[in-house]
C-alpha cells in the first residue's frame, strides 16, 4: 500500500501545510511531543514558519526532540540542533525547557544511552515504548533516513531506542533513533524535496527497484504521510 501523499506546488505551500500540522496538534492536545530530522529540506521549512506563522502556532504547547544527530558539538556547522535553532528555535517563543537535544559531542555510544534514557524519561509510552505524537522524517537520495543507511540496515531493528551509525561517505558517527520508536510515532511525516530524491521516491513508494534495501521503506506507511514538491514526487505517478 502507499502511504498518504501531498504535493505541493512550492516550498512555501508545503511549509504552510507542515505548519498546519503543527497547529493542528496543538489545538487538540496540552503536550505535543515532536522529533525532528536534520540536514538541509527542514531549512527552507523552518524559515517559512519563523518568518510567516510565528504567531499562528501555539508554540508553548511544543516539545522538540530530534530523530538523530551528527557527533559534533552543538555550534558545528552539520549540528543538527543548531540548524534548527538558528533557522526556527531562536526565532520563535519556545523555551529552553522544551527542547530535548541530544548531546552528541560526548562519546557516541554514551549520547546514545543517554538520549535513551532521557526519551523514557520525558514521553509517555505505548506499546512499552516512548510515545512521540509526531516524527518527522527526511530521506536522503540513497534512500535512508533517520540517520540510518542502507549499509547499516539491521540498526532499524535494534532493541534500543537510540544506536551510533556510521555516514557511508564521510565516516561521520552519528546517534539515530531507530525502528522501534519512529514506527510507535502516532504520526509520520515525510519531508521530501529537489529532482535528486524522485528515482528513490519512485522506488519506495511504489514498492518497485531496490526498495527492500531503503530504511526509508521501513518506516510504517498505515502512519505515514509524505509531504513532497512537485520535482520529488516526479515519478511517483
Ligand atoms: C540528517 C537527517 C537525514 C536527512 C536526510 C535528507 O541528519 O541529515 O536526519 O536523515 O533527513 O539526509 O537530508 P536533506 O534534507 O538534506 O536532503
Amino acid at each position: 500500500m502507499k502511504p498518504k501523499i501531498e504535493i505541493f506546488s512550492s516550498k512555501d505551500d508545503l511549509s504552510r501545510q507542515f505548519g498546519n500540522v503543527l497547529m493542528n496538534l496543538a489545538d487538540k492536545k496540552e503536550t505535543v511531543n515532536i522529533a525532528l530530522s536534520g540536514g538541509n529540506t527542514p531549512k527552507a521549512i523552518f524559515d517559512y514558519l519563523s518568518e510567516h506563522l510565528k504567531d499562528s502556532i501555539l508554540w508553548e504547547k511544543l516539545r522538540f526532540y530530534w530523530v538523530d544527530e551528527r557527533c559534533v558539538s552543538p555550534t558545528h556547522p552539520d549540528s543538527n540542533y543548531g540548524m534548527t535553532v538558528k533557522h526556527l528555535l531562536s526565532k520563535v517563543p519556545v523555551r529552553e525547557n522544551q527542547v530535548f537535544r541530544i548531546e552528541a559531542e560526548k562519546d557516541p555510544a554514551e549520547a546514545a544511552q543517554e538520549y535513551a534514557e532521557l526519551l523514557k524519561n520525558n514521553l509517555p509510552r505505548k506499546n512499552n515504548l516512548p510515545y512521540l505524537d509526531l516524527t518527522i522524517l527526511g530521506m536522503g537520495d540513497d534512500g535512508h533516513t533517520a540517520s540510518i543507511f542502507p549499509q547499516e540496515m539491521y540498526l532499524w531493528n535494534s532493541h534500543n531506542l537510540c544506536e551510533v551509525a556510521t555516514h557511508p561517505q564521510t565516516g561521520q558517527k552519528r546517534v539515530t533513533f531507530t525502528g522501534g520508536i519512529i514506527n510507535n510515532s502516532a504520526q509520520v511525516l515525510f519531508l521530501v524535496t529537489g529532482i535528486s530524491k524522485a528515482v528513490m521516491v519512485h522506488e519506495v513508494l511504489n514498492e518497485t527497484g531496490g526498495y527492500l534495501g531503503y530504511p526509508a521503506s521501513l518506516v510504517n506507511r498505515k502512519k505515514s504521510v509524505w509531504f513532497m514538491d512537485k520535482d520529488a514526487a516526479r515519478q511517483v505517478g
